[in-house]
């Protein structure tokens, strides 16, 4: 099965996007043919600094293979790398309805966030259609907030192969929903946009004061608690084993348990989880062309696979 998905380096990848989504590519890249790509430029639609957009494409490339990401088994590559997407992103926007982008939460939701709303960013599922058809894509593994776009690349491919032919496979969202949403460190989801993020690479200070800060309750040490109602304990349960959230819990309701010893072993946990991950990312700090490499690879291969399709759409429609 053809499986797609990006995300954008709009900043530093965290514990949501971990459990949320990177979590299940690693997986998915053992029985699926993958292409994940960091894509940035739909980062463009709210970075506009240049050296920090270079910056943070190339390190979430580094968090992808730090991660477990292959790029012996995935296709892992620079949405700029492949140009051709935004010459078919034109075709599509030739028959793309303005009442479907209207229709885009996400786009409502930015502009009432107060994002200018220039076109970039009203057409921007646009691209995301194109990031996905130009590959024949059949799973696009995406959080429950992108699915209404993987609906709409939908529309535009059955709008398309029914004005010019079956030129492209309809795709499928497949909502990673395993994992609810993982809770920042002020309860709210946790999100690059709300400066509420638990990074997966960051250093062991700063991550600390981060989980110290952790919003909770005024219930004393002594008092039972109620563990569902505990972000805190909703992140703790993400890294723990079975038995450590056992006994946790059970501590919880019977009380003697005070937050601040629960923040500490989510630190623990938190650095003892990603151990290999955060080893691997150091040794990629120091290793640009390891990680350029992999990129090069990746965007070789993405070429290969999106000329045919870029190609029968042209011709398709007359050029
Ligand atoms: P952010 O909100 O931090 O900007 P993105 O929109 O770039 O995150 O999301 C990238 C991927 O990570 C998406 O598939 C999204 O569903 C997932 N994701 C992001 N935040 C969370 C969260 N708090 N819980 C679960 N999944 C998340
Ligand atoms: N819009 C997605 C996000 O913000 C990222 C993305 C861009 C994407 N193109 C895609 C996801 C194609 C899946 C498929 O998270």
């Amino acid at each position: 099965m053809r499986v797609l998905s990006g995300i954008q380096p709009s900043g530093e990848l965290h514990l949501g996007n971990y459990f949320g989504a990177i979590r299940q590519y690693v997986r998915m890249q053992e029985e699926h043919d993958c292409f994940f790509f960091v894509a940035n430029y739909h980062a463009l639609t709210s970075l506009r600094d240049a050296p920090r957009l270079r910056t943070l494409s190339l390190s979430c490339a580094a968090d992808y293979l730090a991660l477990g990401l292959d790029p012996h088994r995935a296709t892992i590559f620079l949405q700029s790398d492949l140009p051709e997407v935004t010459e078919l992103t034109w075709l599509l926007d030739t028959v793309t309805p303005m009442g479907l982008l209207q229709r885009c939460h996400a786009y409502k939701e930015k502009i009432e966030q107060g994002l200018p709303s220039d076109h970039g960013l009203f057409a921007y599922p646009v691209l995301m259609a194109a990031d996905i058809l130009i590959h024949q894509s059949q799973l696009v593994p995406v959080g429950q907030d992108q699915k209404q776009h993987v609906e709409v690349c939908r529309d535009i491919a059955e709008r398309f192969n029914g004005i010019y032919g079956e030129v492209f496979r309809l795709p499928e969202p497949y909502v990673l929903s395993e994992v609810a949403i993982v809770p920042g460190t002020d309860g709210r989801k946790m999100s690059k946009s709300y400066g509420n993020t638990l990074g997966l690479f960051e250093p062991e200070k700063a991550l600390k004061a981060k989980i110290m800060s952790i919003q909770t309750d005024s219930t004393p040490v002594e008092a039972p608690k109620d563990p569902d109602k505990c972000k805190l304990f909703a992140l703790f349960s993400l890294l723990a084993s079975a038995e450590e959230k056992a006994e946790i819990e059970r501590r919880y309701r019977a009380g003697g348990i005070g937050y601040g010893e629960v923040k500490k072993r989510l630190l623990a946990l938190m650095l003892e989880y990603f151990r290999e991950a955060r080893e691997r990312r150091k040794e990629l700090e120091g290793d640009e062309a390891t990680v350029r490499k992999a990129l090069a690879l990746g965007a070789e291969k993405a070429r290969a696979s999106a000329r045919p399709t870029l190609q029968a759409a042209r011709a398709s429609v007359g050029l």
